[in-house]
C-alpha cells in the first residue's frame, strides 16, 4: 500500500497533536508571569485574547492551571479546590468577571 503525500502528512499532523496537545501524562503548567496575587484580576490589557468570554476552560485546560504558587498565596490552593466543585462558576471571585 502507498500512503501517498496527503496520508503522510495526516500522520505528521497526529504525531504533531499527540506531541503539543498535552495528552497523556505529561501535562503543562500555565504560566502567564504572574507574580502579584493583588495582580490577578482580569482586565482588556492582561487578557486581550480572552477578555468578554465566559467558556474559559476553552482555553485553559483545568488540569494545567494553579499548579504552581508563584504568588506565595493560600488563594492558589483554594483555587484548585474551587475550580474542582464550581468548574467555572467562581472564577470571579478572584479574577473579576472578565468584562462579563
Ligand atoms: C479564547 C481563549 C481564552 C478564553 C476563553 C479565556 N482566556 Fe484567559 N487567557 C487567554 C490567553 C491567550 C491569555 C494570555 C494573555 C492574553 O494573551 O490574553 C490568558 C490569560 C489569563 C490569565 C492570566 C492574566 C494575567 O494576569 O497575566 C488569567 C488569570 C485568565 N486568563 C483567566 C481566564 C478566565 C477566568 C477566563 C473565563 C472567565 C478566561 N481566562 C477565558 C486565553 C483565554
Ligand atoms: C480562590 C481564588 C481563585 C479562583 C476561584 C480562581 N483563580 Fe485562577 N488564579 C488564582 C491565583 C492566586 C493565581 C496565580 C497563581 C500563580 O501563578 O501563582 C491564578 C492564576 C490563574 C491563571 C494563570 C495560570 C497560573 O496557573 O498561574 C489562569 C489561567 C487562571 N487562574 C484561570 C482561572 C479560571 C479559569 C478559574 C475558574 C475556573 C480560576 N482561575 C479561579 C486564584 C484563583
Amino acid at each position: 500500500m502507498q500512503i501517498g503525500k496527503r496520508g503522510f502528512l495526516s500522520i505528521a499532523l497526529i504525531a504533531n497533536l499527540l506531541l503539543f496537545s498535552g495528552c497523556g501524562d505529561s501535562h503543562q503548567n500555565d504560566d502567564y508571569g504572574i507574580t502579584d496575587v493583588n495582580k490577578i484580576a482580569l482586565t482588556v490589557d492582561n487578557h486581550p485574547h480572552g477578555y468578554g468570554r465566559s467558556q474559559c476552560f476553552t482555553c485553559h485546560l483545568p488540569d494545567n492551571i494553579h499548579q504552581e504558587n508563584r504568588v506565595n498565596s493560600f488563594l492558589v490552593d483554594t483555587a484548585r479546590d474551587l475550580v474542582k466543585t464550581e468548574g467555572t462558576n467562581r472564577c470571579y471571585a478572584c479574577h473579576g468577571t472578565n468584562g462579563l
